[in-house]
């Protein structure tokens, strides 16, 4: 199907108004690819068909297909070992120790992982931190004390990951045999992870381009792979919504190819060996 230049021109402003993505006439094709599907379950014939239906009153009912189209889902249990190590060495110790600290003061760690795709993100954030409670290496913090917040666009993605169900080819990205069975339950082709580790992510739908204020405030934000789809100015604003929604002395992580690089910050930033995360100062120091 060909795709017009007007179409390029107007479909990528509609796109990048509903969540940000930058598909600039170098993308040309990833539009056509993407989209193709939408045209055709619409009953059009054209990407300038799509276009003038988008125009069109009622237009925003077309909105949720082009976001689940376009936006890249691509994820995996434990995505970037050396992160996860970095957690677990640096950072969720420190946790540890501040709930030890204020054990009676009803004291939660709060974690998002925004822009979760299918929940592999989450789950493993989940995993990784009953295997330290389990193994006894968390200083007596219980579950209960943290809270995970998954959250992403796309309906789709969240429908998956609220289910917790993956394909053979997906728990191998990332998994050992030992998590698969400590952790899921295995149902002919596919696994699903354990109800008692599901109840431990909390997802909810949350656009990135929106203000988290309402969320609350966070000890440790993901937000991996997610900014490198935007422009400068999205990720500028993005990234102001996610440093208000740290708590002071909390933890920024992005993915192992982004950073913080043109966006004014006054977070520090905390290098463990390949692995580079941001943190916002404690109060008054
Ligand atoms: C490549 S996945 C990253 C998944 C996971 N964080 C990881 O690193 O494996 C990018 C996710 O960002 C989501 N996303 C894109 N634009 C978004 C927006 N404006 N608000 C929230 N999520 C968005 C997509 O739906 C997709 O699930």
């Amino acid at each position: 199907m060909e795709l017009s230049r007007q179409a390029q021109l107007g479909l990528s402003t509609v796109i990048h108004q509903l969540c940000g993505l930058v598909l600039g006439p170098d993308k040309a094709y990833l539009l056509r690819h993407r989209l193709a599907p939408v045209v055709e379950s619409e009953g059009l014939t054209s990407f300038d068909e799509l276009l003038v239906r988008l125009q069109c009153r009622g237009g925003s009912r077309l909105h949720d297909a082009i976001i689940e189209a376009i936006t890249t889902k691509e994820t995996s249990f434990f995505r970037d070992r050396g992160f996860f190590g970095f957690l677990r060495k640096s950072v969720l110790p420190e946790f540890f120790e501040t709930l030890r600290r204020k054990s009676g003061l009803r004291r939660r760690i709060r974690v998002w992982s925004s822009g979760c795709s299918t929940g592999q993100e989450p789950y493993s954030i989940a995993i990784l931190i009953r295997d330290l409670i389990e193994s006894g290496d968390a200083d007596g913090a219980k579950e209960n004390q943290f809270t995970i917040l998954a959250t992403d666009l796309s309906t789709e993605a969240l429908e998956s990951a609220r289910t917790g169900k993956y394909s053979s080819a997906d728990v191998e990205r990332g998994l050992s045999e030992f998590d698969l069975a400590r952790y899921f339950r295995r149902a002919g082709k596919h696994w699903t992870v354990n109800e008692s580790l599901r109840r431990l992510v909390q997802f909810r739908r949350f656009d990135l381009l929106t203000s988290p204020a309402a969320l609350g405030a966070f000890d440790l934000i993901l937000c991996r792979n997610v900014l490198i789809y935007f422009d400068e100015a999205t990720r500028r604003r993005v990234c102001g919504g996610l440093f208000g929604a740290m708590q002071s002395g909390g933890w920024l992580a992005l993915g192992a190819a982004e950073s913080l690089f043109g966006v004014d910050h006054q977070l520090e930033n905390v290098r463990l060996g390949q692995v580079l995360c941001y943190r916002k100062p404690h109060r008054g120091g």
